[in-house]
């Protein structure tokens, strides 16, 4: 291999694994563009930087930029751009409120809105499954989470697109103050909740992490409002993406589907391999602390680096024959949720979402065809359908 790769050429985000896959052979810890980021490609390593926060640091990931137009960015000091002992306290305090108690609570909510979105799908002709399904679900689920009334709930995907732009740092004036506006109206938007909540508890989210408390120590208003950020940022455009990639799978393997609509209870198993196979968050970013020496390769203290999961997820040394869909594999692999003292609060939720919207689609529909070209997102750390053009067939 010779020069940079380019992560987000077009043939690259058509299909990033085989790129991955010359890395992992050829360069597996190398720099690539945009942005001369480190990127560590093998399975095991990805692994082992994830266990290793000390050397492999989050404080100045890319959330966390605070570029000088912004003033302050909502989610500067939120738990996944801090190390411990900061974050340790954090995600202690958070922690409770995402527990099985809090899910089972949530269940009937995610199959009410699942259910109204479902029966909204048009049968027999062409519609953008993520307007009509991808999106609405994790939206309504994530407003809901975030105690916003169900009138805002379409304005969440806006909201996190224009918080996400920050860290690019636009050099446009329109869009520095469109995202300045957005920052403005959401913060508004959850200032009224904590006071409401804080007025009139209720069995939900947000009520618990105002009562939350550890050795005496609760979240202060500021760190309240990052985690609400943080979570709209974090819970939504990767569930968009996973119910994408189950929606794109579905329609591509038929003998699967049918597996699936004989016996809803594969749908968890098929989700699983889902997320290997095409896992929503393909990179997460790191600072190194020190030289890290990784496949042999030295990374200079104050690196930025990658650890790419599209890449570990497809690695046959840990997933023989890695680029093949196969929702029989044994053991688990959890890799797409991170791993370690970081790992995703949110992964339960994000399976039942799945599980939920999965098992109302196949109960509805007998099979999806595709209407139009699959436009794919233009990310390298984020991967989904951004136009997916499906026709929904009854039975
Ligand atoms: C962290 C992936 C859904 C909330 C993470 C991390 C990954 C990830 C890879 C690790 C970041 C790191 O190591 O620094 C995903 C995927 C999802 C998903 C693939 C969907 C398929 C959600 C949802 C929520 C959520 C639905 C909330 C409702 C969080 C939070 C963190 C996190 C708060 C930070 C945890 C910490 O720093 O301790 N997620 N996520 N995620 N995720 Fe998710």
């Amino acid at each position: 291999m010779s020069g940079r790769i380019n992560l987000l050429a077009p043939e690259v985000r058509a299909n990033p694994y085989a790129v991955y896959a010359e890395l992992r052979r050829h360069a597996p810890v190398c720099q690539v563009d945009p942005g001369g980021y480190w990127v560590i490609t093998r399975h095991d390593d990805v692994v082992a930087a994830f266990k290793n926060p000390q050397l492999f640091s989050n404080t100045g990931v890319r959330l966390a930029t605070k570029p000088e137009w912004l003033g302050h960015n909502p989610f500067a000091d939120s738990m996944v751009g801090l190390d411990p002992p900061q974050h340790t306290r954090l995600r202690n305090l958070v922690n409770r409120a995402f527990g099985p108690p809090a899910l089972a609570r949530l269940e009937g909510r995610v199959r009410h809105y699942a259910e109204a979105i479902v029966a909204r799908i048009p049968e027999g002709r062409e519609v953008d499954f993520v307007d009509a399904f991808t999106l609405p679900l994790p939206a309504s689920v994530i407003g809901e989470l975030i105690g916003l009334e169900p009138s805002l709930h379409s304005r969440c995907k806006r909201w996190a697109d224009d918080l996400t732009s920050i860290s690019a740092n636009p050099q446009d004036e329109k869009r520095r103050e469109e995202i300045l506006a957005a920052v403005r109206e959401t913060e508004a938007e959850m200032a009224k909740v904590l006071a409401l909540r804080r007025r009139e508890p209720r069995e939900d989210l947000v009520t618990d992490l105002l009562q939350a408390r550890v050795d005496g120590q609760s979240l202060s208003d500021a760190e309240l409002m990052s985690f609400m950020f943080l979570l709209l940022v974090a819970g939504l455009e990767t569930t968009i993406h996973l119910l994408g990639h189950c929606v794109r799978v579905l329609m591509e393997r038929p003998d699967v589907l049918a597996r699936l609509r004989a016996d809803h209870s594969l749908i968890p198993r098929f989700v699983e391999e889902v997320l290997r196979y095409e896992p929503p968050v393909q990179a997460f970013g790191r600072l190194t602390t020190a030289e890290a020496v990784v496949s042999g390769v030295r990374i200079p203290a104050g690196a930025p680096v990658m650890l790419l999961i599209g890449s570990a997820n497809h690695d046959d040394a840990r997933f023989p024959d890695g680029d093949r869909f196969d929702m029989d594999r044994e053991g688990v692999n959890n890799l797409p949720f991170g791993h370690g003292i970081h790992f995703c609060l949110g992964a339960p939720l994000a399976r039942m979402e799945a599980r939920i919207g999965l098992e109302l689609l196949l109960s509805r529909f007998e099979r999806f065809t595709p209407a139009g070209p699959l436009e794919w997102n233009h990310s390298f750390t984020v991967r989904g359908p951004r136009v997916l053009p499906v026709i929904a067939h009854g039975p």
